[in-house]
């Protein structure tokens, strides 16, 4: 039975519109699991009284915050730090709070790294298409070059954008824009493909690229999470090539940010099995 007492440590998640987080179920059991005293609510935080939601964090001693949209980037200047990949991509996920001082993380990239791994899929040294430049993409191309990755090739609708980004991520590894009608063309030459764009979350969505193509060779990543396989994953599994989903994504950002707050091994398990429940 949850107990909670005046001792009980509070975190939470800040977003506008907020109702549809899962971090709120996934996070409470991963305190419930651990048998550690804590918390972990929903806060809307209409992005005008973000400021205030902030100064709230440090008057009333809540401990850890993750940050979802439209909150990312506008939380940045009202904290005290931030690590490196939330400096880079100008966004946090995450905050920590020891004694007022705010600490901000940006645990996406790494999270969905770390549900590579988890699946037995190794990038170092490797090739990746990656399709999106918005922040998903941004967070997943970073975390890619600096978890070793040898090239990423960033495919958009607007070319304008992966070039951009590609310019930023320069000074990190190998990078290269192309338009999202260069990608049949590249099939054949990468070892993953990563979808990082909305398309695929509705049935009626149209495919980004003739998805036939897709040889066995690759390993294909979508991170969205819901359906369970999109039609890119069903069609690259059809071709015999090795899917993941973005589930793994979504446990794993919330894993670091988890074991930043509390030093603990997160229990990814039962993470990801509630999750699994709620969605199926
Ligand atoms: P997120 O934070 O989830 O990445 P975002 O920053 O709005 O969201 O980025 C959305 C990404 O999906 C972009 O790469 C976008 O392409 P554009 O930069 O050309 O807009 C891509 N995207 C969204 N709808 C798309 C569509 N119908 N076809 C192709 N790409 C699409």
């Amino acid at each position: 039975m949850l107990k909670i007492t005046g001792k009980t440590d509070v975190y939470g998640i800040f977003g506008f519109p907020v109702e549809h987080s899962l971090s709120p179920l996934m996070q409470t059991a991963a305190f419930h699991t651990l048998g550690i005293d804590a918390v972990y609510v929903p806060f809307e935080v209409n992005p005008e009284n973000l400021k205030d939601a902030v100064a709230g964090l440090r008057a009333m001693n809540i401990r850890g915050i993750n940050i979802t949209v439209p909150l990312k980037e506008k939380i940045v200047p009202l904290l005290d730090k931030v690590d490196e990949a939330a400096a880079f991509l100008g966004a946090v996920n995450t905050v920590k709070n020891e004694n007022g001082i705010l600490s901000g993380y940006n645990t996406d990239g790494d999270g969905f790294v770390d549900s590579l791994e988890e699946e037995g899929v190794d990038i170092s040294g490797k090739t990746v298409l990656l399709i999106g430049a918005g922040g998903s993409g941004k967070a997943v191309a970073f975390a890619l070059l600096k978890r070793g990755a040898e090239k990423v090739v960033i495919a958009n609708r607007t070319v304008e954008k992966a070039e951009s980004l590609a310019g930023k991520l320069e000074s990190y590894g190998k990078v290269e824009a192309v338009s999202l009608g260069d990608v049949e063309n590249l099939l054949e030459k990468v070892d993953l493909i990563v979808n990082t764009t909305s398309l695929g979350m509705k049935e009626s969505d149209p495919p980004l690229f003739n998805y036939i193509l897709i040889p066995s060779s690759v390993t294909v990543v979508d991170i969205i999470y819901k359906p369970f396989k999109t039609k890119l994953l069903l069609a690259a599994e059809e071709n015999g090539a090795k899917i993941v989903n973005g589930l793994g994504m979504l446990v794993h950002q919330g894993a670091r940010a988890f074991r930043i707050w509390t030093g603990r091994k997160p229990p990814i398990d039962v993470m990801k099995r509630v999750l699994m429940e709620q969605l199926w």
